[in-house]
């Protein structure tokens, strides 16, 4: 059958009602457009979410994690230890500063950073010598600077082991970054995303737990982090700054109003956003129990809440994974490989040098990774459809080609 290429189930969906429709047209009917009434509202819903006194909105989460890089000083040539499972934007704020991502590899479960690894290349670091450049990428890291922080990301909305990345930062002095972009709701031993770090960022694309377009917001209890990063956020303005007089070289991070809105909406909506989404994760997980050929998202006994971001099942060794998704794309089902390690990427390869087998379990969950499609929207029927359709895909008809 042809489908024409439109998928039966789409491969996420914003979830957003008559509200946010709403309260979108009441910014359009004003000319506040900007830096009005909703970006307060939004980051107020923020600090009363997480409990941090400070909550900076931003356009992008991108935004938010380069100026959480900045209000942690990290300069050229810098150290970072950091996660090569990830979106491309967690190391690439690093490079927008011309910092060194230190990459350490994750735990074959969660997917996210590994603590005894960080631990282990923090202590080699401050040990120096060879210990050290072994840790070093291969290329562009002839004259390191100082160990400054540890940027660890929250995959697919697990929270990573916060308790434990933490101990290794205040045993070396370093600053705490937790990309939260994927784990709003999240907890971890009940505490919630986004608080765990020195600092803390989210992301609201249109596949996010809540979304405003696109934008995002960092939360944070350090205060002189926070002002910095409001004045980097509106071009460098600080406070006491006059129209057109600029402290710091900053950027236009700002997030505009009618995204503002949609989000503070959402935030009123986060619980029920969230059951739905975890009602779409149970039924995957209750229907794909059990079929032979793929392993099924696994959590950490840490986790006292998972935040479903995407729903990604590991295929077993030696899956052909783009046969199989070509199998489901003609039956209009879409996947996504999800994530692709992020030091094989060819800017990454062509800057520091690095190779295949250098983070292998990484490695590893990049070629197994399988994202299903995946909303709070979804039907149970839909959701019955994509694991017919996988479990038929799984086991190829000889006679069906
Ligand atoms: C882990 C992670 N970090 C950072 C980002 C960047 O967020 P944005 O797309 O809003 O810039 C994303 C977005 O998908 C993400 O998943």
């Amino acid at each position: 059958m042809d489908y024409n290429n439109a998928p039966l189930v789409p491969m996420s969906s914003p979830d957003l009602s008559e509200a946010e429709r709403q309260a979108v047209l009441s910014v359009v009917n004003t000319s506040a457009l900007s830096m009005g009434p909703y970006i307060t509202a939004f980051e107020d819903a923020f600090c009363k979410y997480t409990g941090l006194p400070h909550a900076i909105g931003v356009n992008s989460g991108t935004a938010g994690l380069h100026l959480c890089v900045l209000a942690c000083d990290i300069q050229d040539h810098d150290l970072v230890i950091t996660t090569p499972f990830s979106f491309v934007a967690s190391s690439n704020v690093l490079l927008y500063e011309r910092a060194i991502p230190v990459f350490v590899d994750v735990d074959a479960h969660t997917g996210n950073i590994n603590p005894a690894f960080v631990e282990a290349a923090a202590a080699d670091l401050a040990a120096g010598g060879r210990a050290a450049r072994q840790r070093l990428p291969r290329r562009g890291s002839a004259q390191p600077g100082p160990l400054k922080a540890i940027l660890a990301v929250d995959v697919f909305g697990q929270m990573a082991d916060y308790d434990r990345l933490r101990q290794t930062a205040n045993r070396y002095n370093l600053r705490l970054i937790q990309d939260s972009c994927e784990s709003l709701g999240a907890t971890y031993k009940e505490r919630p995303s986004g608080t765990l770090g020195d600092m803390g960022v989210f992301a609201f694309y249109p596949n996010k737990q809540i979304t405003t377009g696109e934008g995002g917001m960092i939360v944070t209890s350090d205060n002189n982090a926070a002002t910095k990063m409001r004045a980097l956020r509106n071009q460098g303005r600080a406070p006491g700054d006059t129209w057109l007089e600029h402290s710091y070289l900053g950027f236009n991070y700002r997030l505009d109003e009618m995204s503002a809105a949609l989000g503070t909406v959402q935030m009123q909506r986060l619980e029920s956003l969230l059951a739905a989404r975890q009602r779409t994760a149970a039924w995957y997980s209750e229907l794909l129990e059990g079929v032979t050929g793929i392993e099924l998202p696994q959590l950490a006994p840490e986790t006292t809440r998972a935040s479903w971001f995407v729903y990604v099942i590991r295929l077993a060794q030696g899956t052909d994974r783009a046969a199989l998704s070509a199998r489901l794309a003609q039956k209009g089902i879409p996947v996504r490989p999800y994530f692709s390690a992020i030091h094989l990427h060819p800017y990454m390869v062509e800057r520091f040098g690095y190779r295949p087998g250098d983070f292998p379990v990484t490695e590893d969950l990049s070629a197994r990774g399988l994202a299903l499609p995946f909303s709070g929207k979804m039907t149970y029927e839909q959701v019955e459809t994509v694991c017919q359709a996988l479990r038929a895909a799984l086991q190829p008809d000889p006679h069906d080609d």
